[in-house]
C-alpha cells in the first residue's frame, strides 16, 4: 500500500490544544497534518511523507488567531486602509482571520452594501474574512433578515458616535433591534447624550490629554448600565466590546449570562497621562485609555474569567489626518499587526497564562459568535494555524506596519515572543516577516445562532 502524502506536516511543536473535558486549553507535543485545507491528524508523531514540512522545534503552535474587531475602511476611505493592505498586516501579525466593521462610507446596513463588501473581498484578502452588519434607525426592520446573511458575524451598534455616521443612541430603537434575531449583537458601549453634553471639554481643552476627560468613565458605565437592563429586559445576549473601565467590568462579571466582553491590547499596555505625553493624538481613540487603575482593573478581569475576548480595534488614520488639532483629529489606531506581539510580551513578563491568551483570540471567539470549524487545533477543522517563537527578542517599528496608515503605536517598543508562520487554510502565507503567498483568505462561516 502507498503511504500517504499530506500538503504540509508542523512537526515538533508545542501545541495548545483543546482540554479533552473542559473548555480550556492545555500545552502538549505534537505533530499535525494537513490536506485538502483540513486537519487531517494531530499526533504524538507523523511520520508520513508531506509537500511541506514546517519543523516547529521550540516553537509553540496555536489555532489559528482571529481578530473580531478591525476597521479595514473599503469601501470609501480607502486612502486610510483597504481590504488588501489591511489583511496583509494580519498575516504578518499571525492573524489568520478577520471580522472588519461596517463604518465605512457608505456605512455597511443594507444587504447591498455587505455583498458589494464580499465581492470586493473575494481574491484579494489574505486572510480569512467576514463582515459586520451595522444596525441603525432605517434598518430596524430588517435586523433578523441581515444578521443571518452568508458571512456576516453579527450586527454592530454604535452606542456613541464615533468614526462615520452610525449610531443607535436612544432605548427604544435598541430594544426594538434587541426584540429581533436571535444572533448575539455588538456594542459599542458610550452614551451619546452624555458626549454631546460635554463636548465642550474637549474644544474648550484642545489638548489630547483631555479625551478621557470628556468620554469619561461615567459616559462608558451609563451606557453599559442601560445596555445590560435592555438585555435582561428582551433576553437578548450581547457582545460589549473595547470595555475601557473597571466599573463596567464591576457589572460584567455579574452577567454572564447574558454578556460576553472583549478588551484591547491597547487598554491593557497603555495609560493615561504618559500615553498622551508620548503619543498625543496618536494615543487616541474611542473609548478612550484611561488612568492606570482602570488599566489594572481591566487586567483583574482578564485573570479572572470576566473577558471572554481580545481583539485589536484596528483603526487606522493617516499621519495626516492625525497630526490635525484635538479634536479635529480622528479617533483610532492601528493594532491588527501588532495584537499578536503585544500580548505574547504580556505572556513573557508574567502578567498571564499562555493559554489564556490563545483562548480569548480562538476558541472562545469561535464561541462568542458561533464561528463553524475555526477556533481548535482540531481534526477536520480548517487548517489556520499562527506558529509563534515565544523566545523572539525584536523591536516593533513603524517600517515594519504593512497598514497603508504606515505608524503604531507601539513604535520603538522591544518585546519577547513573535509570530514565525501564518496559516491559511493550510498554506503557509506568512514566513519570517514577509507575506510568502497572497490572497488566500476565504470567507468565514456562521451557525444561526449564537
Ligand atoms: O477610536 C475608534 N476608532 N473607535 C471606534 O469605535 C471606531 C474607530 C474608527 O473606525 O476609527
Amino acid at each position: 500500500m502507498s503511504e500517504r502524502t499530506y500538503d504540509l506536516i508542523i512537526k515538533n511543536g508545542t501545541c495548545l490544544l483543546p482540554h479533552p473535558t473542559e473548555a480550556r486549553l492545555i500545552q502538549a507535543k505534537a505533530d499535525i497534518a494537513i490536506s485538502g485545507g483540513r486537519i487531517e491528524m494531530i499526533a504524538d508523531s507523523i511520520s508520513e511523507k508531506a509537500l511541506k514540512t514546517i519543523d516547529a522545534k521550540g516553537l509553540h503552535v496555536f489555532p489559528g488567531v482571529i481578530d473580531s474587531q478591525v476597521h479595514f475602511r473599503e469601501p470609501g476611505l480607502e486612502h486610510k486602509e483597504d481590504l488588501e493592505t489591511g489583511t496583509r498586516a494580519a498575516v504578518l501579525g499571525g492573524v489568520t482571520t478577520v471580522f472588519e466593521m461596517p463604518n465605512t462610507n457608505p456605512s455597511t446596513t443594507t444587504k447591498e452594501a455587505f455583498e458589494d463588501k464580499l465581492n470586493r473581498a473575494k481574491n484579494r484578502c489574505h486572510s480569512n474574512y467576514a463582515f459586520f452588519m451595522g444596525g441603525a434607525h432605517d434598518n430596524v426592520d430588517k435586523i433578523a433578515e441581515l444578521e443571518l446573511l452568508p458571512h456576516c458575524s453579527g450586527v454592530k451598534i454604535f452606542m456613541g458616535s464615533s468614526t462615520g455616521t452610525l449610531l443607535v443612541e436612544d432605548d427604544d430603537t435598541l430594544e426594538k433591534i434587541l426584540m429581533q434575531g436571535h444572533r448575539r449583537v455588538i456594542f459599542h458601549s458610550e452614551d451619546e447624550m452624555r458626549l454631546r453634553e460635554r463636548k465642550h471639554i474637549a474644544t474648550e481643552k484642545a489638548d489630547p490629554h483631555f479625551h478621557h476627560v470628556w468620554r469619561d468613565t461615567e459616559t462608558a458605565v451609563n451606557s453599559t448600565r442601560r445596555l445590560l437592563r435592555l438585555a435582561r429586559k428582551t433576553g437578548r445576549k450581547i457582545h460589549v466590546l473595547h470595555v475601557s473601565t473597571g466599573d463596567e467590568m464591576d457589572m460584567l462579571k455579574d452577567a454572564k449570562d447574558i454578556a460576553t466582553v472583549e478588551v484591547l491590547p491597547q487598554h491593557l499596555t497603555l495609560f493615561a497621562p504618559d500615553c498622551y505625553d508620548k503619543l498625543g493624538t496618536y494615543a487616541q481613540q474611542n473609548p478612550p485609555i484611561r488612568e492606570k487603575h482602570h488599566m489594572d482593573r481591566i487586567w483583574q478581569a482578564v485573570l479572572d474569567g470576566t473577558v471572554d475576548v481580545i481583539g485589536s480595534d484596528h483603526a487606522p488614520h493617516t499621519k495626516e489626518e492625525k497630526n490635525k488639532p484635538y479634536p479635529s483629529s480622528p479617533s483610532g489606531v492601528p493594532g491588527v499587526q501588532t495584537l499578536v506581539p503585544i500580548m505574547l510580551n504580556h505572556v513573557n513578563n508574567g502578567k498571564l497564562p499562555l493559554e489564556r491568551f490563545v483562548e480569548m483570540v480562538t476558541m472562545n471567539t469561535a464561541r462568542v459568535f458561533g464561528i463553524k470549524n475555526k477556533g481548535a487545533l482540531r481534526q477536520g477543522f480548517d487548517a489556520d494555524v499562527t506558529i509563534v517563537d515565544m523566545k523572539k527578542q525584536k523591536t516593533i517599528t513603524n517600517d515594519w506596519i504593512a497598514s497603508r496608515c504606515g505608524w503604531t503605536p507601539f513604535d520603538g517598543m522591544q518585546v519577547t515572543g513573535w509570530p514565525t508562520h501564518t496559516i491559511v487554510g493550510g498554506k503557509v502565507v506568512m514566513e519570517n516577516d514577509q507575506v510568502v503567498m497572497p490572497s488566500q483568505g476565504k470567507p468565514v462561516d456562521f451557525m444561526d445562532t449564537n
